[in-house]
């Protein structure tokens, strides 16, 4: 018999048992779970990625919610082990939840949750980083620094692209893709065109608002466009930045012969999946074409890179960092405990007079399943946004970026000033 897996306990008479399959930031998650009576059972085993025989066996004979991890496949297997041991629901810390058969998950009535919103500011902060990294050619600069190959200036040492004035590309303009696309506007006085199958109007006017600024400062206004293909960005823009979600349907999106579309000078920028880049093809691509230079936080066959990656000077690769900032990590945590807390022992909580922000979460979600047409308690947003048409998704939108989230704060550790 396998050996069973380290764990850490917290509150080990509570009523509900929460699995969480990794350690995770902060404290404020396990207080909240273990106010509300859970007992709280971390995984702590020294394994980075936990295969499904693992949390099959964290699982057990009842488990009333788990939290999971990014790396982790939550498929029928998972699901029907997690309903059979009486679970409601499932939390990914993170928000994007390519790794989570949302059907199995329906077919076993488990709630899904994933941790929106708190990760927005950080993630396209990284996304920033590494657009002005390759630009500014920083991380082959440090190199050659430390190597002791500097012996005085020299006019053509490590001549990069000026951003200002130059258009920044955003295939994918949700949260993280119209804060990106903000930070680079404002911050580097950039023109935007952006592809997204919805409009990004708060993003447009911003924009708009931000450019008759200028002009009023007599500077040179900043323009936006909504692109009508994605080819259309891929030709126009300086500097690339993709945020879709990872589905069959932006899998390899990037691909040979969208690369040849780009500007030989161009910057691509990666931070949502790796799979929306054929890597293999990337590589060729920089072989060839040694001015045009990546930011990558995520890669195809993560945590490998395809051969020949490593070895390229106009790449930086990162190691998926894109929300590490604590506060943001602290956050994902505490989202994912509600989440949680929310779904599994929800009638508990609405006798509780926890806070204010879980009653109103739990308030949002009953809003947001009484307008669902199946009987699915999943409540991942995307799936809502095939589903449901603009005024529902306006309404959706409004709950989780204003009530939802900023309602949380009291919860979330305080942002260092
Ligand atoms: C997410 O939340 O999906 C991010 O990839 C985590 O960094």
């Amino acid at each position: 018999m396998a050996k069973p897996l380290q764990i850490e306990v917290y509150n080990p008479n509570g009523k509900y048992r929460v699995v969480s399959t990794k350690s995770m930031p902060g404290t404020r998650w396990i207080n909240l779970l273990v106010e509300q009576d859970c007992r709280l059972e971390i995984c702590t085993q020294k394994k980075t990625i936990l295969s499904v025989e693992d949390i099959i066996s964290l699982i057990g004979n009842k488990c009333d919610g788990v939290i999971g991890q990014l790396t982790e496949d939550w498929g029928e297997t998972l699901f029907s082990a997690l309903s059979r041991a009486g679970g409601k629901a499932f939390s990914n810390m993170a928000v994007g939840y390519n790794n989570v058969d949302v059907n199995a998950a329906n077919k076993y009535g488990v709630a899904v949750g994933n941790t929106p919103g708190v990760l927005t500011e950080t993630t396209a902060e990284l996304a920033a980083s590494l657009s002005l990294s390759a630009a500014r050619r920083i991380v082959e600069a440090d190199n050659f620094m430390r190597a002791g190959l500097y012996d005085g200036w020299l006019p053509h040492l490590f001549v990069g692209n000026l951003l200002k004035g130059q258009t920044v590309g955003v295939i994918g303009a949700g949260r993280i893709g119209s804060a990106y696309a903000r930070m680079m506007v404002e911050g580097f006085k950039m023109n935007l065109i952006y592809y997204d199958l919805y409009q990004a109007t708060r993003l447009e006017k911003f924009v708009t608002a931000y450019g008759q600024f200028l002009k009023a400062n007599g500077e040179q206004p900043v323009t936006w466009k909504r692109a009508s293909s994605m080819e259309e960005v891929l030709r126009e823009a300086d500097v690339i930045s993709l945020h879709p979600i990872l589905d069959k349907t932006t899998y390899h999106l990037i691909n040979k012969e969208r690369l040849a579309m780009m500007k030989k000078e161009a910057i691509l920028v990666n931070c949502s999946r790796g799979p929306v880049i054929h890597e293999v093809a990337l590589v060729e691509h920089l072989k060839a074409n040694p001015m045009f230079r990546v930011g990558l936080d995520v890669f195809e066959d993560e945590p490998y890179m395809k051969p020949g990656l490593a070895d390229m000077k106009n790449a930086i690769v990162v190691p998926h960092i894109a929300s590490a900032s604590k506060w943001t990590r602290e956050g994902m945590a505490t989202l994912a405990a509600l989440n949680v807390l929310v779904c599994s022992i929800e009638e508990n909580l609405m006798h509780n007079s926890i806070c204010l922000s879980i009653f109103e979460a739990n308030e949002c979600f009953k809003r947001l399943k009484s307008c669902h047409t199946s009987h699915s308690k999943s409540f991942i947003r995307s799936t809502y946004r095939e589903k449901l048409k603009d005024i529902l998704f306006g309404l959706i939108q409004t709950v989780w970026n204003h009530s939802w989230t900023r309602n949380l704060d009291p919860l979330l550790p305080a942002q260092a000033s």
